[in-house]
């Protein structure tokens, strides 16, 4: 049995894997550009951020009615369940889909045919967060969020993905003010790809409680104490940074030093479809390239629910903490 976790960094349309793109390609007559899955596998060789996300939402248009959506989170709340996965904290990206043509419905209540019955099926609970494409408008994410307003008692909160250089936060200050004052939790991807000024302006001028990747912090130590002092969640996610070339090997991965230098880090799959691996596969990633201890990995999967969006439910945190203290390797 893997070590129990909470997941808290995962794109659904991320978890589509070339079988499902396919078979969800003829449900819908939508044409691929890829003869098999193999020729599509072909294609999973990225330099960085921008060439994968360029095949992540050509995908997309497989994705069509409320069934695939469910059909998609049910597929990666299977897989979650085999990994150990306890509590999974979802984004989605549904600017990109209402760019196709699609509804906000459609999406939202798709995921949450599979969402709303995930305990009973997987033994998994969780939370579903909206992310922002950071390469639209601020206009765009603020009527993106008018959109989502009927379906809010769905949405935990909000997050800001894909392309990030160009792209800093303080464009989007006043949704995530909007998105405060409707009591929606906030976090925000910051130096991945981004400078550490990335993650700084994220935490003050947007107030997240977590940061995705946040890799970079490592070449700031003012902000690494920052991040150390307010106990600032980063949701880490090592084979993506691998396949995305943020780091040249994994044994080259700084959560080691992260983690010696007191950050409260936790070890996610981001889109695993695409990144070759999902949660447990990324723990044991870490465990082999770069030798941690058990302890160590004890204190990730301990980290995974005290970074999670779970103050809701209390009760249900310690019970996940006590099945973490009660693992045996
Ligand atoms: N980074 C930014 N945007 C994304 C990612 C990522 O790793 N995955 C899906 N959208
Ligand atoms: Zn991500």
């Amino acid at each position: 049995m893997p070590l129990p976790k909470a997941e808290l960094h995962l794109h659904v349309e991320g978890t589509l894997e070339p079988e499902l793109a396919f078979d969800l390609a003829a449900r819908n007559g939508v044409k691929l550009p890829y003869a098999d899955t193999d020729e599509l596998r072909e294609a999973y060789r990225f330099e960085d951020l921008q060439s994968f996300l360029n095949l992540y939402y050509e995908l997309m248009a497989v994705l069509r009615t409320e069934r695939d959506f469910e059909d998609l989170a049910d597929a990666y709340l299977t897989r979650a369940a085999a990994q150990g996965v306890r509590h999974a904290e979802i984004f989605f990206d549904p600017q990109a889909h209402l760019a196709r043509g699609l509804d906000m419905g459609t999406v939202v209540e798709g995921l949450w045919r599979a969402l709303g019955r995930s305990e009973e099926s997987h033994g998994i609970s969780t939370r579903l967060i909206l992310c922002f494409l950071r390469d639209e408008s601020a206009d765009s994410a603020l009527e993106t969020l008018e959109a989502a307003r009927p379906y809010l008692d769905r949405i935990t909160g909000i997050g800001l993905d894909s392309a990030e250089v160009g792209h800093p936060p303080a464009k989007f200050r006043q949704v995530y003010e909007t998105a405060a004052a409707l009591g929606l939790r906030r976090v925000a991807h910051a130096g991945e790809e981004g400078p550490p000024e990335y993650i700084t302006e994220a935490l003050d001028l947007l107030g997240i409680e977590r940061v995705d990747h946040g890799l970079r912090c490592m070449e700031d130590p003012e902000l690494v104490e920052r991040l150390v002092r307010e106990r600032v969640p980063l949701t880490l996610c090592p084979l993506s940074n691998v396949r995305l070339r943020t780091v040249d090997t994994l044994a080259d991965h700084p959560l080691p030093a992260m983690l010696d230098a007191g950050l409260l880090c936790t070890v996610n799959s981001d889109d695993p479809a695409y990144f070759g691996g999902y949660a447990d596969d990324n723990f044991r990633a870490v465990r082999e390239s770069l030798g941690l201890t058990e302890d160590r990995l004890r204190e990730l999967a301990r980290n995974s629910f005290l970074a999670s969006f779970l103050e809701d439910d209390e009760e249900r945190r310690a019970r996940y903490l006590a099945e973490v203290d009660a693992y045996v390797f």
